[in-house]
């Protein structure tokens, strides 16, 4: 089936990270179920990550008013929630955007790895729930394949800072003597062990919490860090100089109360640093004399101006992308094409296999070795005067020639819209 893909997305780009929130799917199969039924796409995969939430789809009968209102009936958001915040890009536009994406272009910390398991993990759920097909399943396994190859050939992933060192460069930067301070790590993900490796790395102590305290030891042996009860360290709030958290908690973890109550009993400062995405530091809390903060947009900033001295590495991987973006359209445009050429094999094949019966029963032969040369020479016959044109097929539309995808679908009666 001849489908068009588009992307439709709200990224960090163009909406500030914690606004973000308001455009993510809190249930991803009802989302799915939506897309597919009610936006006119036969494919989809959504990606979401803290920085992008990123609908691909391809389809014959879709527009992008009807994937619009879609998002917004799923997030029970107003019709015009999008304003300027949704980026939108079809066919050749949509598969060199993946391929940013995979090669880690288009992120916030540019050549960070995440991004690349986040698209394998989204394509991997879209093939198991059946939501994406030959089209999307096919552009997104080629688009990995060039993520990889920029990753290994340009050492772009070496060379990237993660968000947690940013992180803890800030900290680095505002803070005297980092290494003699009390540090407190709230969070036992991805986005904390980003911030403990980065702690690590420099040779600071810190201790980790999350709510199971399994976790945390967890977190403590195979990453870093002294493990601490949870509550234990939501209550001590006055002995820590610089506070990390990285939690998905659907609250405000670090209240307003409690960071006030835990100042009156301090002499010093205290730095909070918190890179989630809803936030979970009341923002109240930046107004709390001593209180130094920075959430998520702000360590976004930093990693903006690290991305302007990679220039080179970014060149680099631009490059490949140019070189693999015609050969990603050409497979694509094929795939336009494969649906009628198995048709037409598989017709041709049927009338050959039917009209070998009649014959071999006509001639009443019995002797296999026989029956097996008349079965090749009708084989040969049929693939000899069908490969040709097909491959022709093919190559035509590889190079964007419909026309004769329309002639091929008359002569043959094939209906390409499946
Ligand atoms: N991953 C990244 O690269 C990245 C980059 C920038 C920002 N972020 C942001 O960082 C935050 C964490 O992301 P992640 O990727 O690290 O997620 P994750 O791997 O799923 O980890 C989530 C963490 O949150 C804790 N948590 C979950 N529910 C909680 C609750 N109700 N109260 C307290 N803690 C809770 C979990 O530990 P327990 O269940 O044991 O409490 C775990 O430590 C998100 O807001 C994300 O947007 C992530």
């Amino acid at each position: 089936m001849s489908l068009n893909v588009i992307n439709a997305r709200v990224t960090f780009h163009k909406s500030p990270i914690h606004m973000l929130e308001r455009f993510t799917f809190r249930d991803l199969d009802s989302a799915y179920s939506s897309f597919l039924e009610h936006s006119g796409l036969q494919e989809c995969v959504i990606l979401q990550t803290c920085n992008r939430v990123e609908v691909f789809g391809a389809g014959s009968a879709h527009d992008v008013e009807k994937i619009k209102k879609t998002w917004a009936s799923i997030g029970g958001l107003e019709e015009n929630a999008f304003k300027e915040n949704l980026e939108i890009s079809e066919g050749t536009e949509a598969f060199e955007h993946l391929l940013k994406l995979t090669a880690g272009l288009d992120s916030l910390v540019v050549g960070e790895e995440q991004i690349l398991s986040q698209i394998k993990g989204a394509i991997t759920v879209a093939r198991e729930s059946k939501t994406s097909g030959n089209n999307l399943n096919t552009l997104f396994d080629k688009a990995i394949r060039v993520g990889s190859r920029v990753r290994n050939t340009t050492g772009i992933s070496r060379g990237s800072i993660s968000i947690g060192s940013i992180a803890v460069k800030l900290a680095e930067e505002n803070i005297d003597d980092l290494k003699s301070k009390h540090i407190l790590l709230i969070g036992t993900g991805e986005a904390a062990s980003l911030v403990a490796k980065s702690l690590k790395k420099r040779g600071i102590e810190f201790l980790v919490t999350s709510r199971t305290f399994e976790r945390s030891k967890a977190f403590a042996e195979t990453v870093a860090g002294r493990p601490i009860e949870f509550e234990s360290a939501l209550a001590n709030f006055k002995k820590v100089d610089v506070l990390f958290v990285a939690t998905v908690a659907p609250y405000f973890l670090v209240t307003y109360e409690r960071v006030r109550d835990a100042m009156e009993s301090k002499r010093d400062g205290m730095m909070i640093l918190d890179l989630s995405n809803p936030r979970t530091v009341d923002e109240k809390v930046a107004t709390i004399g001593r209180i130094k903060m920075f959430n998520l947009d702000q360590i976004a900033e930093m990693v903006d101006k690290n991305m302007r001295t990679r220039r080179g590495v970014v060149s680099s991987a631009e490059k490949i992308i140019n070189e693999e973006l015609p050969v990603v359209q050409a497979v694509m445009k094929r795939l336009q094409v494969e649906p009628i050429v198995k048709g037409v094999f598989k017709d041709i094949d049927t009338v050959r296999v039917k009209e070998l019966k009649k014959a071999l029963q006509m001639l009443g032969e019995t002797d296999e070795e026989k029956i097996r040369i008349i079965e090749h020479l009708t084989q040969a016959i049929v693939e000899g005067i069908i490969s040709t044109p097909m491959n022709n097929l093919r190559k035509a539309s590889e190079q964007g020639d419909s026309e004769l995808l329309k002639s091929v679908s008359k002569i043959f009666d094939y209906n390409t819209k499946g």
